[in-house]
């Protein structure tokens, strides 16, 4: 079987981190594809002196990866949505499987996006898009699939949860942990996104409209940030009982599906009030299996790499597989939303 080749566009912490991954397990990820999974192409805005480029073709033209007839699988990982938008529809137009991690994007495009894949025939990847190295779009999509999901709710930005955990611990001042979770990888380009829950409605937005059957609508979700939160808060919260979490909250109602993201007081006896730092979680209600919670790294170069390698690992086991079926990335329910908060 001939390599498949990779094309990156950025190399930020979520590139950067995807590139190392692929280099370091390279031989175990061919054993587990039979294929060799090959960095060929990489695109980036800028130069990047410390990391070994050797045997990649580097272009400051991103464009170049997407319109690269040698590249089968196109890495989103630049950012942002205007030029990621367009870099995204013309890998899929050039009939390119893509692996993404970029919230922002789905959240606001993923019905163009997933709609121009599937007239296509290619594949979209986004498990790295929530939730860093948890894998929680397997658990909606496949683990979970014989379910009725009623709810979900889970801590889904890491540097938000880095921050109040690092308010209570170390007794910390909001900018302070905030500037550590910058220099850390964890926050946003923009970090208004992770304080403001904007980021948290992203991931919410995308997990919703894989466990409800919903068109991905982040218009809908009622948002609350964390910025006017104050050690006090943190502190007296903690003397009543309770910790203080940024909870991303989608929740099934006759009325329609509930979609909401604000700080929530959650009782010391809760295994979800001990997720600390940059770790995730998400609880999933489900009429079959019951509650089940999944647990990780939410943000930082490896978790994130760990799913955006997971997914080309599902791509190149479909490139391979003479049989594969065209699963469709979202199936629609009628259901409407509702984003009044209870
Ligand atoms: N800024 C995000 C977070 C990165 O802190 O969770 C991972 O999506």
């Amino acid at each position: 079987n001939k390599p498949v080749n990779i094309g990156i566009v950025g190399l930020g912490t979520v590139g950067g981190g995807a590139l190392h991954l692929l280099r370091a397990n390279a031989a175990e990820l061919s054993r587990r594809t039979g294929r060799d999974i090959v960095v060929s192409h990489i695109g980036v805005r800028r130069e990047h002196p410390n990391l070994d480029l050797a045997g990649i073709t580097v272009s400051m033209d991103i464009f170049a990866v997407v319109d690269d007839p040698a590249v089968d699988i196109v890495v989103e990982v630049i950012g942002g949505i205007t030029v990621a938008r367009e870099l995204v529809l013309r890998a899929i137009a050039n009939g390119k499987h893509v692996v993404t991690a970029n919230k922002w994007l789905l959240a606001e495009h993923g019905n163009e996006i997933f709609t121009a894949a599937e007239a296509k025939g290619v594949h979209v990847g986004f498990e790295a898009s929530v939730a860093g190295g948890v894998p929680i779009i397997k658990v909606l999509r496949e683990g979970l699939a014989a379910n009725n999901i009623e709810w979900l709710a889970g801590i889904i930005n890491g540097t938000g949860n880095y921050i109040l955990t690092e308010m209570r611990d170390k007794g910390r001042s909001f900018t302070d942990a905030l500037d550590e979770a910058k220099a850390l990888g964890y926050a946003e380009a923009d970090p208004t996104f992770d304080v403001e829950g904007i980021d948290a409605a992203h991931k919410l937005t995308i997990m919703a409209s894989l466990a409800f059957g919903i068109p991905l609508q982040f218009s809908k979700v009622y948002t609350e940030g964390l910025s006017q939160l104050t050690r006090d808060d943190v502190i007296y919260a903690e003397e009543l009982g309770f910790r203080i979490k940024q909870l991303g909250m989608a929740r099934y109602t006759r009325e329609g599906v509930e979609l909401r993201v604000h700080p929530t007081l959650i009782p010391n006896d809760r295994l979800i009030a001990h997720v600390n730092g940059v770790k995730n979680a998400i609880l999933v209600q489900s009429d079959a299996v019951g509650t089940t919670m999944y647990y990780g790294a939410g943000a930082g170069a490896g978790p994130t790499a760990s799913a955006v390698v997971a997914d080309i690992v599902d791509l190149v086991r479909l490139l391979t597989s003479e049989s594969a079926p065209n699963v469709p990335h979202l199936a629609f329910m009628p259901h409407a939303i509702t984003n009044t908060p209870i």
